[in-house]
């Protein structure tokens, strides 16, 4: 493995990402997770399995997602106790995108605490929604590696091909402009309310999203570095 692909140590604790579709919580969260060799949770990602999959949760899911509506907190919780009790998560891990309601952040204080877990570290993601929308339309993705390019800030070498593994690239269906904007109507109403609950908590560090990924790769691991230090 080479020195910088080495992980610099345990992350002690659930790491949060919060922030509003597009924000850059997904390429963030992959990074952070890669860097301490914990698991990047990704409740999309899981739904999208279980969609691709056919499952009963998946066949629930797909037409709210395709919609811009969150899946129903019982749905979502059941999956992500089911992950975190698995043994590669007993070090800490990496949230994105979850928890997206007030019910959910609740339950996972629950979690967490029946499970030995000190309180989580929460990432504001901040940015304004005219970046968002560029960021959302541009996003094209991997079908076989999953790898994530913007055809605006980083396109791939060869017109919707992946450069790592050849693979084609797709839109995913909820970034379609028409989704776009129930998906941020979903966040304000029922995602932000969690950025009061989490800085009353005094558990919320904001970042500036909108700064380039190397920018905000290092705003945030110096964020989380400092965190271990004083846990
Ligand atoms: P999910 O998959 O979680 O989507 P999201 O929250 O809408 O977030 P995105 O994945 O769209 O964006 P991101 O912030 O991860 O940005 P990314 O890094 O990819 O959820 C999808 C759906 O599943 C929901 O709508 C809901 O229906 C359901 N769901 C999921 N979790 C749920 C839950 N807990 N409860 C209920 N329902 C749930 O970056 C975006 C683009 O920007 C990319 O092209 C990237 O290359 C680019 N980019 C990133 N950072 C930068 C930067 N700093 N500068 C320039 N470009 C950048």
């Amino acid at each position: 493995m080479a020195l910088e692909q080495r992980p610099v140590g345990k992350l002690d604790r659930a790491v949060i990402f919060l922030g509003p579709p597009g924000s850059g919580k997904g390429t963030q969260a992959k990074v952070l997770a890669g860097k301490y060799g914990a698991p990047h949770l990704s409740t999309g990602d899981m739904l999208r399995e279980h969609i691709a999959k056919g499952t009963p949760l998946g066949q629930k899911a797909k037409p709210l997602m395709d919609r811009g509506e969150l899946v129903p907190d019982s749905l979502v919780l059941k999956m992500v106790a089911e992950r975190i009790e698995r043994p590669d998560c007993s070090h800490g891990f990496v949230f994105d995108g979850f928890p997206r309601t007030v019910t959910q952040a609740k339950y996972l204080g629950e979690l967490l605490r029946r499970q030995g877990f000190q309180q989580p570290f929460v990432i504001h993601m901040v940015i304004g929604y005219t970046l968002l929308i560029r960021r959302l339309t541009g996003r094209r993705t991997c079908k076989i590696g999953g790898e994530v390019y913007n055809i605006f800030d980083r396109p791939p070498k060869v017109d919707m091909i992946c450069d790592v593994d050849g693979g084609e690239l797709y839109q995913r269906p909820d970034d379609r402009e028409e989704v776009i904007k129930p998906r941020l109507h979903a966040y304000d109403k029922l995602t932000a309310p969690l950025v009061s609950f989490y800085r009353r908590l005094g558990l919320l560090h904001e970042v500036d999203a909108s700064k380039s990924v190397a920018e905000v790769e290092q705003e945030i691991c110096q964020a989380v570095a400092s965190m271990r230090g004083a846990g």
